[in-house]
């Protein structure tokens, strides 16, 4: 019983993984479609092989099961085992490897740098001949049909960044830089992960990227400049004076307030994300508060402390406040 079902649950389990925001076999940067087109040949050519060793296996086995010529013999072993794999290793290298310069061909006037911290990202924007970077964190956005170079660095230790749909992946190291770009081809949102282990909370180091029309991330790149957002409500302003109150400026920035701190994510328009914590909340009030109350639960190791001795009201203003800054 078991195995019939297994047998008709397999192909479906092994197909989900084929599309949706996080899939390298559904493209939607150029690097990213080049990496499936080499996989789909190297899937399809790995297929041929097996079957040409099934075929060979079948006829000694089954077919002509009466000792081989020691002619023969030797054309399988020498032919088969030695020249044919490297011939047919050679040309697979010889058509993968060219396609990694051009994966590092530079971006067109817009540089992303993202830092892996512990266990968020740092994320800086940057313009050609403008000379004020914006600074936002936990989240990429990114023009559609333009070449962005992503700038990768660490704090600490290692990690790797990694948008499945868009590219492949690249190592982010404490003291040295790396450098890949980004095209994307279709607009959507698309989830990334680290990619190398940094420590507990690894799993949980996620970030969704953004990509918009051009005039759209224009536009966005413009608010994403600008200062805070005003507090609009009685509780959102209640919520900013306990915010600067409990010494959160003491390690975030909120632009256009006295918080100006860089040890944790600047929080400017965190509120207009699409995350929470790196990839695993939602943005609203209820896991903001959530997250003020006890950011170590959600994320074991998060260097965040807890401010589990605000009351209910409190952590609910301070959501408020942290959700109005769009
Ligand atoms: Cu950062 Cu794994």
């Amino acid at each position: 019983m078991a195995l019939p079902v297994i047998a008709a649950a397999g192909p479906g389990i092994l197909l989900s993984g084929c599309s949706g925001p996080q899939s390298v076999l559904d493209p939607a940067g150029k690097e990213a479609g080049e990496i499936a087109s080499l996989f789909w040949f190297l899937a399809v050519a790995a297929v041929v092989l097996w079957l040409l060793v099934m075929g060979l296996f079948v006829y000694v086995t089954r077919l002509k099961r009466e000792p081989h010529s020691r002619n023969l013999a030797e054309v399988l072993i020498i032919g088969g085992g030695v020249v044919f794999p490297v011939v047919a290793l050679a040309g697979l290298l010889a058509y993968a490897l060219p396609m990694m310069p051009a994966h590092r061909e530079p971006g067109s006037g817009l540089t992303v740098t993202v830092i892996g911290e512990q266990w968020w990202w740092r994320v800086t924007y940057q313009r050609d001949g403008e000379d004020e970077a914006i600074v936002s964190a936990n989240e990429i956005r990114l023009p559609r049909g333009a070449r962005t170079e992503i700038v990768l660095g660490a704090n600490k230790v290692i990690h790797s960044f990694w948008v499945p749909a868009l590219a492949g992946k690249l190592d982010m190291f404490p003291g040295r830089t790396t450098r890949m770009a980004l095209e994307p081809t279709r607009s959507g949102i698309f989830r990334g992960q680290c990619a190398e282990f940094c420590g507990e909370s690894h799993a949980l180091m996620a970030f969704q990227t953004v990509v918009m029309e051009p005039d759209e991330f224009d536009a966005w790149l413009e608010r994403e400049s600008g200062d805070a957002q005003e507090p609009v409500s009685e509780s959102a302003r209640r919520g900013r004076d306990l915010f600067l109150a409990q010494g959160c400026g003491g390690c975030h920035a909120v632009r256009g307030t006295p918080a100006r701190a860089k040890i944790g994510p600047d929080l400017t328009h965190v509120g207009g994300r699409k995350s929470l914590g790196a990839g695993i909340l939602p943005v609203d009030t209820a896991s903001l508060a959530r997250w003020t109350q006890h950011a170590e639960g959600e994320k074991p190791g998060a260097k965040m402390p807890s401010y589990d001795k605000l009351s209910a009201d409190e952590l609910s203003d301070i959501a408020a406040y942290l959700e109005g800054l769009k």
